[in-house]
């Protein structure tokens, strides 16, 4: 069943999480738009392209600005179009993984990064964004060495300040929840779609 107003929903969470099941699992029972960043425009393929790409150092900074290039084009020409149409959105990742990975992974000062981000949502603000929180060990051991991207090769200690990230921003944040990925994947969905109920999805 769909709201009738459209809703705007996020998933986040360390790589490997399991974030992108649900989102896509979501966006089809109730018939949102499903998306991701980085890369779900022709501009943000180019970028997500070079973004994952290890062979290129680039400094955080860098990656900060072009994650957010990737965001601000997202939001202008698929997240706000479709809204304005009436159609909600799930997006596979938002502003809160700048935060998470260029704030506290990569060590960034938050201040300026919040700005920043500001500039590139404007007003876009997801009305529930839900993290799947499971260990960085866990996620780690399923994921294929042969996959490691950019991201994926970095350190533990790394994907383990992004998870911290995560669980300091849904207490800090507006709308955020976090959910236990660490467990079967029928607890996971019953306890998403009960956050979903709680908007009026699932309800
Ligand atoms: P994603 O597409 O979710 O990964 P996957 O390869 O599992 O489909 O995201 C790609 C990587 O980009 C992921 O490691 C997280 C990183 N990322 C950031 O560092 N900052 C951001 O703002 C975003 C959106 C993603």
């Amino acid at each position: 069943m769909s709201p009738t107003t459209p809703l705007f929903v996020a998933f986040e969470g360390i790589d490997g999480c399991g974030k992108s099941t649900h989102a896509k699992r979501v966006a089809k029972a109730v018939d949102a738009r499903f998306t991701f960043e980085p890369g779900d425009t022709p501009l943000g393929v180019m970028l997500r392209q070079r973004l994952l790409d290890a062979s290129e150092p680039m400094s955080p900074q860098t990656e900060a600005l072009l994650m957010l290039a990737d965001r601000s084009h997202h939001v202008s020409t698929v997240i706000t179009p479709t809204l304005a149409a009436g159609q909600s959105v799930v997006s596979d990742r938002y502003f809160g993984s700048t935060l998470a990975y260029q704030g506290y992974g990569r060590e960034m000062d938050l201040a300026p990064l919040r700005a920043a981000t500001d500039v590139a949502i404007g007003t876009c603000r997801p009305d529930l964004t839900i993290v799947i929180d499971i260990p960085v060990a866990v996620a780690h051991a399923r994921r294929a060495p042969s996959q490691r991207d950019r991201f994926e090769s970095a350190t533990v200690d790394f994907h383990e300040r992004v998870r911290q990230g995560f669980l300091s921003l849904a207490e800090l944040e507006p709308n955020w929840i976090v959910i236990n990925g660490n467990q079967n994947l029928e607890a996971v969905t019953e306890r998403v779609d009960a956050a979903l109920a709680a908007i009026g999805w699932f309800a």
